[in-house]
């Protein structure tokens, strides 16, 4: 089968036409194979076999068509490497043994070691770099999504303990947005030495904060990570997870090249917000997968009808996949993706 570049294409603004289309998640317990591979292994069994990773990587490319792969692995991973003692428990997300809560804590932490810590994650990239006839998009966590969990210990939906640090000791919230901006780098560039085609940040839950303390806190380094990668010629996306639309206009001087926009916001309003500087990827609410095909259709025509106005657009969500998700209608959306913006994009 020849490859598929039209992610790529998309991305660096060269005309295409079709859309390209990737789910966030889409390696997921949605899957019944995925949720058969889960029975007998964890997240982070499967993520030290690189054949297996490879191949649960690989499933929803040849199951929902998608115009490319997303590495299966978890933002926590690369931490285990700076010291973080960490699991992924099932329906709660990443539990740290010891959170991060003092100078101490932080000092202790170690710069990563891709090459010894994390070789498996190289070789899972270098696998799917022979085997995929699509491009492979890898990713990191950024810093404030990371911290959040490194320093609350599990999952938050106030991140007060992550705020009280950011507000009340600011010289050890931005000591830990370096060293975990130091990690995202040397991370990513690995990835793509080893093969990756794309990357993604996910900043998740950063959509938190006040657009003031979002450009205070977490946005020099965010500009950091992406000017010390502006080096590398793969297509960078900043996603800046849920709730995030009044962040839009602080982004002008991120070196991406795409920005994801979570489902709250229209793609041409987001487009307007970002001052015409980013393509944009996304923005499908999840949750109208639950809903009757016609509904899901009617929701993505609406999409697509603005996403083909400009160039450097990528179909997607506004956030992850869920389990629940029902995989036939994913696979009819990707064909319904493919042929309506093909029309939408010929008319
Ligand atoms: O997108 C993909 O298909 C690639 C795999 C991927 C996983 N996590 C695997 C995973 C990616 C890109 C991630 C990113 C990730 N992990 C994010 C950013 C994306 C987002 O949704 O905002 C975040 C915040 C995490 C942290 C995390 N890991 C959470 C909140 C959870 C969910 C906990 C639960 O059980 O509901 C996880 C676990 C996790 N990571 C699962 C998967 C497939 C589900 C549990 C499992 O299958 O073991």
């Amino acid at each position: 089968m020849s490859y598929n570049d039209i992610f790529i294409r998309a991305c660096r603004g060269e005309r295409v036409d079709r859309l390209p289309v990737w789910y966030m998640r889409q390696a997921g317990r949605y899957d019944p194979d995925y949720r058969k591979i889960k029975e007998n292994y964890s997240l982070l069994e499967i993520c030290k076999q690189p054949e297996l990773a490879a191949e649960v990587t690989m499933m929803p490319v040849k199951k929902l068509g998608v115009d490319a792969a997303i590495l299966y692995s978890d933002i926590m991973n690369p931490v285990a490497s700076i010291g973080i003692d960490f699991d992924i428990v099932a329906n709660v997300g990443p539990v740290i043994a010891n959170p991060i809560r003092t100078a101490d804590d932080i000092a202790r932490l170690k710069p990563i070691d891709v090459e010894g810590d994390l070789s498996h994650v190289i070789e899972t990239i270098r696998i799917l770099d022979r085997e995929l006839n699509v491009p492979l998009i890898t990713f990191a966590g950024a810093p404030f999504t990371i911290a959040s969990y490194l320093i609350e210990g599990r999952p938050s939906k106030s991140y007060i303990k992550t705020k009280t640090m950011m507000y009340s000791e600011p010289k050890l919230w931005f000591s830990l947005m370096d060293k975990l901006g130091d990690m995202v780098i040397a991370y990513l560039r690995a990835h793509m030495a080893a093969g990756g085609k794309a990357f993604q940040i996910f900043d998740s839950w950063v959509g938190a904060l006040a657009p003031h303390d979002f450009r205070k806190y977490v946005l020099p380094t965010i500009e950091r990570i992406f000017s010390e990668l502006a080096d590398l010629p793969q297509p960078k996306i900043y996603f800046p997870g849920v709730a995030s639309g009044e962040l839009l206009p602080t982004l002008g001087h991120v070196q991406a090249d795409i920005i994801g926009l979570d489902w709250r916001i229209p793609v041409a309003e987001g487009r307007r917000r970002l001052g015409g500087k980013f393509g944009v990827q996304g923005n499908l609410d999840p949750y109208v997968l639950t809903a009757p095909m016609d509904v899901i259709k009617e929701h993505a025509k609406a999409i697509i009808d603005e996403g083909v106005k400009e160039p450097k657009y990528i179909f997607n969500l506004g956030h992850g996949l869920f389990p629940e998700a029902p995989l036939d209608k994913l696979r009819e959306l990707t064909e319904y993706v493919h042929e309506y913006s093909g029309q939408a994009i010929a008319a």
